[in-house]
């Protein structure tokens, strides 16, 4: 199946009950993993990409080629989408132009004026190409790939006005931040979320930052909108445990062990658990058609 962008995956997901998880990809085992994952399971995925990754990867071009020609060679049949994850005004029009079928444009620190200015041109250049767009409005804590949020809670009146330029999904700042939660973190604001989605209808919203979140807080976050939930620190986390075993244990230096389809395979798998467990509680599985 070609590439998808969001819209339909969103409204079945909101009609549902359920959430997509939006996993960010970083190499090639990265996007094998989570593609493999999600046709196993029969659900329907989003392939995040920063634009820290994109450059990690030579470029918007290579990234896109690569997930389209890995879809076909792996003969995957569940809707993906191809995302750009907290694109700049520039990077977002160079990922649509090198074909991803879905854009996130993180005008959350220009001032609401500049930031409605921008989406409004970036939705027109998306709708153009059959794309979709995320907005965002109060930025998201924490610091993800150089991109530092300061974690406001969102204006559920600002949150209707970027609803209402024509984007198809929202991001909204409700206490979540990227990276691992701190110990002291006081949980998401559920009473803004509630105000968001009533200001914002129908709108599918999304939860950044979704590592580490407890069950019942994505669950009560799915009954209030919320369609798209991304994770990244969480898969980089358990590849690293993997490898790190893999090493500790002496078995890069056992026969070939050393060959990096070996020593990137314990690494692999655990992305492929991580993505697992994380459908299972997004409640996406089995729901690609
Ligand atoms: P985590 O790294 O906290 O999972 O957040 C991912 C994210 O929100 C990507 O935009």
């Amino acid at each position: 199946m070609p590439l998808v962008n969001v819209k339909e995956m969103m409204d079945k997901a909101r009609d549902g009950h359920y959430a997509v998880g939006a996993f960010n990809i970083n190499n090639l085992e990265w996007t094998k993993a989570i593609l493999l994952t999600a046709e196993e399971l029969k659900a329907p995925v989003i392939l995040g990409v920063s634009e820290g990754a994109n450059k990690y990867m030579t470029g918007y071009k290579v990234v896109a080629d690569m997930v389209k020609a890995m879809i076909e060679t792996l003969n995957i049949t569940v809707p993906v989408a191809l995302h750009l994850d907290h694109g700049t005004y520039e990077g977002a029009q160079k990922a649509l132009a090198a074909g991803y079928s879905s854009v996130m444009f993180d005008g959350s620190h220009y001032e609401i004026e500049e930031n409605v200015e921008k989406t409004k041109e970036i939705v027109a250049l998306a709708k153009k190409l059959g794309a979709t767009v995320e907005a965002e409005v109060g930025s998201i804590g924490g610091e993800e790939d150089g991109v530092t949020g300061r974690g406001e809670v969102a204006d559920p009146a600002q949150c209707k006005m970027i609803a209402d330029l024509g984007i198809d999904i929202l991001a909204a700042g409700i206490g979540n931040i990227h990276g691992q939660y701190p110990a002291n973190w006081q949980g998401l604001d559920f009473e803004t979320l509630a105000k968001i989605k009533d200001a914002c209808g129908n709108m599918p919203l999304v939860l950044h930052g979704g590592t580490g979140i407890p069950e019942d807080m994505i669950k009560k976050a799915i009954s209030l909108g919320v369609c798209k939930i991304n994770v990244n620190t969480e898969c980089q986390l358990s590849f690293a445990a993997a490898t790190r075993a893999y090493i500790e244990a002496g078995k890069d230096k056992e026969k070939k062990g050393f060959d990096p389809r070996k020593l990137l395979a314990p690494g692999t798998d655990a992305i492929k658990a991580t993505v697992k467990e994380k459908m299972e509680m997004f409640g996406c599985i089995g729901k690609a058609n």
